[in-house]
């Protein structure tokens, strides 16, 4: 039987240190690797707070006016855990009980629709809309985007959405 001399005893203590501290490095790796990928998938997920942020309060009902009004809102979009904001604009049309809520992005190419006398215009290629939101002249391939829209509280509250441009359905965007 030989006996091991002092250097190989020492070679074989590096050699356990090395596999060991690549061992730790590893779980270490893994356990951070699991981690971020929690954090970055969860709000994937979390599908009813991202709903929540949607739900906007744009004021009392009763201090709404009968007719059009705009209303300008301050909307969220997350990405991930990144929440961004944006104003945003959007016309009620309101007739005694009967309440409608039109986003004033354009479905044609994304520029903003204004209310002039008794239509909706969008004065960048002249695309027009009856109050109702039925598209009446221009490119616009649909009519105005109604939001949905519900009272809470006495507050009139919409559900912001945006929808992609250009088509003639209205597809919800992300
Ligand atoms: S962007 Fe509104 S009509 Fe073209």
């Amino acid at each position: 039987m030989s006996k091991k001399t002092a250097s190989e005893n020492e070679s074989s203590r590096r050699s356990f240190l090395v596999i060991l501290s690549g061992f730790f490095m590893a779980l270490i790796g893994g356990v951070m690797g699991i981690a971020s990928g929690i954090y970055a998938i969860f709000p994937a997920f979390n599908k009813k707070a991202s709903k929540d942020l949607s739900w906007k309060s744009l004021d009392l009902i009763d201090k709404i006016p009968d007719g059009i009004s705009k209303h300008s809102i301050i909307s969220n979009k997350q990405t991930g855990w990144a929440i961004s904001q944006t104003e945003q604009i959007v016309w009620v049309v309101k007739e005694k009980e009967s309440v409608n809520v039109f986003s004033a992005v354009c479905p044609h190419e994304g520029c903003t629709v204004n209310h002039q006398s008794s239509k909706f215009i969008c004065l960048c290629h002249m695309s027009q809309w009856k109050l109702d939101g039925t598209k009446t002249d221009g490119p616009t391939p649909r009519d105005l985007d109604k939001l949905d829209h519900r009272i809470s509280d006495n507050k009139l509250e919409v559900n912001y959405q945006n929808f992609k441009p250009g088509t003639p359905e209205k597809t919800p965007l992300a």
